[in-house]
Formats: structure tokens, sequence, C-alpha cells
């Protein structure tokens, strides 16, 4: 029932031809990672004015904040041909060979998921990133043998949203790597109104803010939220979109001025009401709100706790004194009040 989440991490299948349009083409384009754009464009035009490709990148942070957008743009920056495959895609050293040995001198290899390769896999490919080499083996049994080819130089970019299950050798054979933060609100901002130019939505400054705000730090979001307020203006409000109008479509969406949706807020509840604030354990949680524990805890959770509305502790999830406040509820008096909820320094002691 979350995997169509209008805040969920995941790109919509209905979706993904708008997204690719979003996409921006140029390093110029892309908003906001000040720090990488900076790192990125020596790197690229270091490789440039030496004619030869760039060194292999290794894009992580989490879903929806422009890893496979950059991939691309490495490539358009380098004038270079873009071969895009995945981790899980790549089963078998055969698989990987085939996809090498097809590349041409220059070209742009994306592997996304790249913390799912298989180990049979990555041994195949460290020979390639470091030397360009490819160890194959011919033939069966005792008359079996293994052959080195020379590949093409290439540029791996690989992209990962778990950095941490990334096997440190390969790690290790990325010259560059870069972690995506999330994004402040002025830099959502610019991104909406940039969306909003490309999809012809008209819709003016207060409103692109109060659609960023409500975006999670997190460009695909901010792009799916615009979307559905442009539903809304084109049916409620003869397509035009202000302050009013953004709040409006989105409370409709019941995606409140944080950024939550019901799902967050059911789990919230759930916390406060059935557990007193808590701790209560994630697998609980999960049984209460008839979802996945995974779910909860890669899709629901991660927000919550960046928002300082949940903890974690080793007895299980808290609410802070912010969640209440937040849906409106009065916060409990310090005797009695779940463990952890005074660890909020928002709230006033005493
Ligand atoms: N810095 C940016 N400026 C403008 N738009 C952006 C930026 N970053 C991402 N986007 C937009 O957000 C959408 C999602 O970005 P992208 O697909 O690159 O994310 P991702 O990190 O690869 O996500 P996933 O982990 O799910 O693969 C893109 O369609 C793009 O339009
Ligand atoms: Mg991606």
């Amino acid at each position: 029932m979350s995997a169509d989440r209008l805040v969920g991490p995941d790109p919509a299948e209905d979706e993904s031809s708008v997204e690719v349009t979003l996409r921006p083409q140029r390093l110029g384009d892309f908003v906001g990672q000040e720090r990488i754009r900076r790192q990125l464009e020596l790197v690229l035009g270091g490789a440039r004015r030496r004619g030869q490709p760039a060194d292999h990148v290794l894009l992580s942070g989490p879903p929806g904040l422009g890893k496979t957008t950059l991939a691309a743009i490495v490539a358009s920056e380098l004038d270079a041909r873009f071969r895009a495959t995945s981790g899980p895609a790549i089963e078998r050293p055969g698989d990987l060979a085939a996809i090498l040995s097809g590349l041409e001198p220059g070209d742009v290899l994306f592997i996304d998921e790249v913390h799912r390769l298989p180990r049979t896999v990555e041994e195949v490919l460290y020979p390639a990133m470091e030397d360009f080499q490819l160890d194959v083996v011919v033939g069966k049994g005792p008359g079996a043998r293994s052959i080195r080819l020379e590949l093409p130089r290439f540029t791996l970019v690989g992209a990962t949203t778990r950095a941490g299950l990334v096997a440190a050798p390969l790690r290790d054979r990325f010259g560059f790597t870069a972690q995506l933060e999330h994004y402040a609100a002025d830099e959502l901002g610019t991104i909406v109104r940039r969306s909003a130019g490309i999809l012809g939505i008209t819709l003016d400054e207060a409103a692109a803010d109060e659609i960023a705000g409500r975006s999670r730090g997190t460009p695909r979001i901010a792009n799916r939220l615009l979307r559905r307020v442009r539903d809304f203006a084109e049916v409620e409000a003869e397509g035009r979109i202000d302050r009013d109008v953004a709040r409006d479509a989105l409370t409709v969406f019941e995606v409140d001025d944080l950024g939550l949706d019901r799902l967050d807020r059911r789990l919230l509840e759930a916390v406060i009401d059935g557990f007193d604030g808590g701790p209560v354990g994630v697998g609980t949680l999960a049984t209460v709100l008839s979802e996945e524990a995974s779910t909860i805890e890669d899709a629901v959770e991660p927000f919550l706790l960046r928002s300082g509305l949940l903890q974690r502790t080793p007895r299980g999830r808290t609410v802070t004194a912010a969640a209440y406040r937040h849906l409106g509820r009065a916060v409990p008096p310090r005797d009695g009040a779940p463990p952890g909820l005074f660890d909020d320094p928002s709230v006033p002691e005493g």
C-alpha cells in the first residue's frame, strides 16, 4: 500500500518519462550540491583537457537526490556515450564481460545500485577498472584457461543508496567519490521553478516555496508534488497557482507542512496513542500499521528521524516532544514522559 506514496522514495512507473524531461543535462543546470558540482567540474575539466576519459566516479546518497542525473551529466560533459545498467542486472561474470567488451573508447558506463553486484562479478570488474583488462575463462574443466583482453579506456560511474554496502576493494577503485546530501529549501524552490518552466506551469514565488518546503529535501519529491499541485490547479483554480492553491492542493493529497504524509502521521500517532510515546519495537509498529517492517525502516523512519520527530533507542522507537506539537497534541508532563522525549533540546526544562 505504501509503494505509491506521493512522498515515497522510488520513482513511480508512470512518471519516469517526466523525470527524464526534468533532468538537467549539464552541470550548469544542476541545482545545489555546490561542493560536488565544483569538484566534478575539475575532474571532468581536467580529463577533457588531457583528452582522456575521466577517473571512475562513485555517487552515493538517498533516493531522488540526483545520482542518475549526475551520471548522465558526466557523459554529456565529456561528450561521451552513456551506457546504463545496474548491479542486480549483471548476474554473472559473462554478463559483465559482454557489457565491457561492447564499450567504445571514452564511453561512460553507469552501474546503478553498484552495491548489489555479485561478488564474482566484482572480481571481473576490478582489473577492468584498474588496468582496462578483462580476464575471461575459455573452456571447461582441466582444459580451461584464462585469457586477457584489452578494453578501451572508459569511465565507470557507480551509484548507490547504501555506501556502506559497497565492498572496500570496489570503493577504492573509484578515483572520485561524492556523497549527495538533502537539498536546502531555497535550492528546492529553484528546482520547482525550473521544472515548472519546463512543464509550462505558471506558479508564483510563494507557491514554489510552499512546495519546496514540503519536499523533504528531495528534488524527485519536489517535482512530484509540483505535478499534483498542477492537477489540482487545473481542476480547481483555472491553472493559476499561488500559495493558497498550493496549500489546498497538498492538503487534498495529505502532505502536511513538514512534508509528512498519512503513513508518517499514522506511525507517530500509533506510538503516541498505542504506546504512550514509546519505546516500541519496529516489528510491533509494523504489525499495528499493517506494513512490512522493512517499509517502516527504509521508507518511513528515515525522514521522521531526520526531522527530529522520532528517535531510535536501544529499547525501541520513541517520539519526541516535537512530534506531539506537530500533531497538535499536548506534550506530556516531564514526570512519566517516555524516555527520550526530553532529549529534544527545543523543549524548555520544567
Ligand atoms: N540538482 C538537481 N537539480 C534539478 N533537478 C534535479 C536535481 N537532482 C535531481 N533532480 C530531479 O530529480 C529527479 C530524480 O533524480 P535522480 O533520478 O537523478 O535521483 P537518484 O539519486 O538517481 O535516485 P535513485 O536513488 O532513486 O535512483 C530527476 O528527474 C531530476 O529531474
Ligand atoms: Mg537513480
